[in-house]
């Protein structure tokens, strides 16, 4: 090996150097030197890590793929709530926003992707974390470490404590190659880009992120001494070499935004990503925090939507799926068409008395739409383009499932066969097992299809009887896969009353209503044995839900169904709320080992290190020689953990 004759600094120059064309490339979409040049500075790189193993440091560009695969995601309460934004769809109500906010303001795009936190202390990525219902997330660091676009380590100018918050997205072109290689391999494609970016960021092994083409853009930037305009830190974000929200501009009146947003939408078709509005917001840190906040979303800043985005298409065929609760849905087959850089090749017609309504005919052309996560539909036919080709669709009269004659029920049709029609019971134990129902990681539609056609499950319970055996005998399983199934089935069993009740699939009982009727009956007896009166008498729920509710456990099969649950070891915290498993803790004093080595190995254990104190830290971790934390910690009662060794430390946590 020929040997590169670095030094330390040439080393750490060399890892800038890298990191600064990783923002070229990604971030701003201008690489400045060639691929080969790029591979010959990384081959380099590497050859000097192998050369002087001790220099390797965990923010060098080499380390971004090397996690193992995680158990389950650790939940990280974020500092700050991530919220929503207000939406603005027309003139007046940015008039109406621009009234209540007379200040500078700026207009930025608003990417269509996934929101993630990066935190960094002293300069160095310490986690990032998905927004998840606002008040806490998930920590994805090892898949977010494997985004080139993200530092892992900042300049020395940069501050000691910087939280930047921003969208993962995945550029148009680049979905289109990973859904073929999905394709050539056997693997679910993604409807959308936010899909992709989602999908590639919440699961577990971080080889499976480093191999998506996945971006980040920052929109927000909280820390000591940064700049105090939303405009001045963005730039101050890009000097960092962290890409930044493409197209920020200031403007200075509801005409300015107006001309901004027609701008923009004419460019959105050819824009490498997908964007689904534009974002206002008062420019001045001081006068947003002036405005404030609603429950849901700042007073400071609105997203001004796009509207829905059509297309013409063909329809081929008409498919009749069967969901979990008989009804059948008329489903569109169409020549394959963009819509806003998607490829759409299914829309949805609702249910037959739409189907009607429209008059859809087989090789019609029609109009489709697409709006953000909502499933594509076919809005009418181009009547003047209808010719003798184009057929009548005949509804089914029996079920393309199990046979059975179907009933119409105001504007659907339904299969009245529910305890034994297959695609009811398989639609039934993919809700069951689905991310608000009991969670069963790994446990996805495809597999529980396979089990439903082998004959293996025939209703949700079944699933706590499936053996790593059994598993083994469906297509592409190995034993670990099927270890790690039977695995998180057996964690499913610690649930709570909202998860449980949804599972449950009763008509209406969406995840909402699911919680309402916890917070009132704590219990699935109680609420077994609730009356239609005194059911009514919770606000929000009303007659139907109610009904519902009464029929569900008035059938026998339902009872013995949860009976067989909860003997199978299901277990349902009556609290309706999950548990906060995150701990926080603050270091003071001298250790044996080093800071980061001690932060790494607490949040393995699940407890993260917060440079304040305050009456909600759980423990001071003290060593020698503490500092004025110390005192802090007594003042306000935190358990104070007293050892300058980190074993020790570890020890007295896990028992305490
Ligand atoms: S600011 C407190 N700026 O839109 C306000 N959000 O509907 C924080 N988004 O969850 C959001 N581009 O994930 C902001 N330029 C942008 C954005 C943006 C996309 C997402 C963000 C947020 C969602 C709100």
């Amino acid at each position: 090996m020929k040997s590169s004759n670095m030094t330390l600094k040439d080393y750490k120059n060399l890892i800038t150097t890298i990191e600064a064309h990783n923002f070229y490339y990604y971030g701003l979409d201008q690489p400045r030197i060639s691929d080969s040049v790029y591979d010959s500075l990384m081959q380099k790189l590497i050859t000097t890590e192998k050369e002087h193993p001790e220099w390797i440091t965990k923010h060098s560009p080499t380390q971004r793929i090397g996690d193992k695969p995680l158990e389950q995601f650790k939940k990280i309460k974020h500092g700050e709530p991530m919220r929503s934004l207000d939406n603005a769809f027309n003139e007046k109500d940015i008039n109406n926003f621009c009234s209540k906010n007379q200040n500078a303001m700026t207009c930025e795009l608003k990417l269509d992707g996934l929101a993630i936190s990066c935190i960094y202390k002293n300069k160095k990525l310490e986690y990032a974390v998905t927004r998840g219902d606002g008040v806490q997330g998930e920590d994805v660091t090892s898949n977010i470490k494997t985004l080139s676009s993200i530092p892992l380590q900042l300049p020395d100018d940069a501050p000691e404590h910087l939280e930047i918050r921003g969208e993962v997205v995945i550029f148009k072109k680049d979905l289109e190659a990973l859904n073929s290689k999905q394709k050539q391999s056997g693997n679910k494609t993604f409807s959308n880009p936010r899909n992709a970016a989602a999908g590639s960021i919440r699961q577990l092994d971080p080889k499976v992120a480093a191999a998506r083409p996945l971006r980040f853009y920052a929109y927000s930037a909280h820390g000591d001494h940064l700049p105090g305009s939303h405009y001045e830190r963005l730039q101050q974000l890009n000097k960092w070499h962290i890409p930044t929200t493409p197209k920020v501009v200031k403007v200075s009146s509801p005409d300015h935004i107006q001309a901004y947003y027609q701008q923009v939408l004419q460019e959105r078709a050819t824009m490498p990503f997908e964007i689904d509005g534009v974002v206002i917001k008062v420019d001045l840190i001081q006068h947003q925090e002036a405005s404030g906040y609603t429950a849901k979303a700042p007073r400071w800043a609105i997203a001004y939507k796009f509207p829905a985005e059509e297309a013409q298409a063909r329809v081929i065929a008409i498919d009749w799926q069967v969901g979990r609760t008989g009804v059948i849905t008329p489903v569109a087959t169409l020549e394959p068409t963009q819509v806003g850089g998607v490829v759409i090749q299914h829309a949805t017609l609702h249910n037959i008395h739409e189907l009607q309504r429209k008059d859809i005919k087989i090789n019609d052309a029609v109009i489709i739409r697409r709006a953000g996560d909502v499933i594509p539909e076919v809005v009418k036919p181009i009547i003047s383009l209808r010719n003798e080709t184009c057929i009548d669709i005949k509804p089914p009269n029996t079920c393309p499932s199990c046979g059975s004659t179907l009933q119409r029920e105001h504007i659907f049709i339904r299969c009245m066969n529910t305890t034994k029609c297959p695609k009811q019971i398989e639609g039934r134990i993919i809700h069951f097992a689905s991310k608000h129902g009991f969670n069963i990681l790994g446990l996805g539609q495809q597999i529980i299809q396979i089990l439903c056609q082998q004959g293996l499950i025939q209703k949700p319970s079944d699933l706590f009887n499936l053996s790593v055996q059994q598993l083994t005998t469906l297509p592409r399983m190995g034993s670990k896969s099927a270890g790690k199934i039977i695995l998180a089935i057996e964690k499913s069993k610690y649930t709570t009353l909202p998860r449980f009740l949804y599972a449950l699939g009763i008509t209406e009982i969406g995840k909402d209503t699911a919680k309402l009727l916890s917070k009132h009956y704590h219990s699935i007896t109680k609420l077994q044995n609730a009356s239609i009166e005194s059911l009514s008498d919770i606000s929000g729920i009303g007659p139907i839900v109610g009904k519902h509710l009464i029929d569900y456990f008035s059938q026998s099969e339902n009872i013995n169904e949860i009976k067989y649950l909860i003997s199978q070891g299901v277990n349902i915290q009556e609290e309706s709320k999950e548990p906060d498993t995150t701990h926080t803790a603050v270091i003071t004093g001298k250790f044996d080992k080093s800071r980061d080595e001690i932060i790494e190995q607490l949040a393995k254990i699940g407890i993260h290190v917060s440079s304040s104190i305050s009456r909600k830290t759980h423990y001071l971790i003290c060593g020698q020689e503490p500092g004025s934390k110390y005192d802090k910690a007594v003042k306000l009662k935190v358990p104070i953990i007293r050892s300058n060794s980190l074993t020790e430390i570890l020890t007295k946590l896990q028992s305490s």
